[in-house]
């Protein structure tokens, strides 16, 4: 979906979008098509580049918002549909941060000794929770899935450290107000747009990179590094601008930053992978190379995660 096809949806503009977000096009997932459904055609890939058989991966952990249904888990039907007959899985509902929250939950338990090869996925369907007619959201969001594979291993790679942070008291700013337990959905319901995301845009820019820069200055300093010794950093994408001030406050020359907005829009959970598995395709990350993955989302919750490749 371009800009020009929003043009015609809402009152809104190419120029408009481009100059305020970075964004000129997002991937809408077709009628019929599920998170399960995108998340198994990035878990193929993340599987084949791995090496691993279906059979070895023990943990699957979903980071979603949009998840198939409201039972059981999506990250059970991934299961199902990828075969994974050795797996526990579960989803975790953390917004844009649903992927490093997931990457640090894997990389933990993978540590106890109590799982080996673990699938992470982070994969939306933002499409099916838009509101067309609010120009203030339409325009951001779009589909996508991204997956990795973590495996436990004896060298000095891999997950150096997470970092994750929630604010409860701001979860307005960003949510969808019905069809939870909270206010579900009666016989009389209208469906006036609470039913779908609602955003307080401006409000949530500030905390972002703030909160973002936050989250990266902990994890670079918590491992003794500086940010020199990023070769990568894996940002939300979420807009151009909170990126670039993002980049710039942490003294980061924006070449080392990955960006893809243009073409995706924000994914949400699935943003952070999908950067990760186009900037590791695109030779972007070789080995010993330190990178930095940052996000931000609902709840409000943000948070890192620092990879040595
Ligand atoms: O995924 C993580 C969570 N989300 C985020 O990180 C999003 C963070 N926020 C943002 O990215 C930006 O705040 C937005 C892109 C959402 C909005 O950009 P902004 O520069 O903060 O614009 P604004 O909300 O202050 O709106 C400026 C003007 C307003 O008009 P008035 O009141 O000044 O007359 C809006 O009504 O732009 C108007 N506007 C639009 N105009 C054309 C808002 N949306 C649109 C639109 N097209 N799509």
């Amino acid at each position: 979906m371009t800009n020009a096809d929003l043009e015609k949806i809402v009152d809104t503009s190419d120029e408009w979008i481009v100059t305020r977000t970075g964004i000129k096009e997002r991937r809408i997932a077709p009628q019929g098509m599920a998170v399960s459904d995108m998340s198994v055609e990035a878990c193929k890939k993340a599987l084949e580049a791995s090496g691993l058989k279906s059979e070895d991966i023990d943990l699957l952990i979903l980071g979603t918002v949009t998840p198939d249904y409201k039972l059981p888990s999506t990250a059970c039907v991934i299961q199902e549909k990828m075969e994974l007959p050795n797996a526990t899985a579960f989803d975790i509902v953390a917004a844009c941060t649903g992927f490093i929250n997931g990457l640090s939950v894997a990389s933990s338990l993978i540590e106890t000794g109590a799982y080996k090869n673990a699938l992470v996925v982070g994969s939306e369907k933002l499409s099916s929770i838009v509101n067309y007619k609010d120009r203030n959201t339409c325009i951001l969001f779009g589909d996508g899935a991204g997956a990795a594979v973590l495996t436990a291993s004896d060298d000095d790679s891999g997950v150096v450290g997470t970092f994750l942070k929630s604010n409860g008291n701001l979860r307005d700013l960003l949510w969808i107000k019905d069809g939870g337990s909270a206010n579900p959905y009666t016989d009389d319901y209208v469906f006036t747009g609470e039913d779908k995301i609602s955003m307080s845009g401006g409000d949530i820019f500030k905390v972002a990179v703030k909160q973002m820069c936050n989250a990266a200055v902990k994890i670079i300093n918590d491992a003794g590094l500086t940010s020199d010794d990023i070769a990568l950093v894996i940002p939300h994408q979420a807009n151009i601008r909170i990126i670039e001030a993002i980049a710039k406050r942490l003294k980061i020359n924006m070449d080392k930053v990955f960006v893809n907005i243009e073409k995706y829009g924000n994914t949400s959970a699935a943003s952070v992978p999908i950067a990760l598995d186009e900037a590791y395709r695109a030779g972007k990350i070789k080995s010993g190379d330190y990178v930095l993955m940052v996000a931000f989302g609902g709840g409000l919750i943000w948070g890192s995660a620092l990879v040595k490749w």
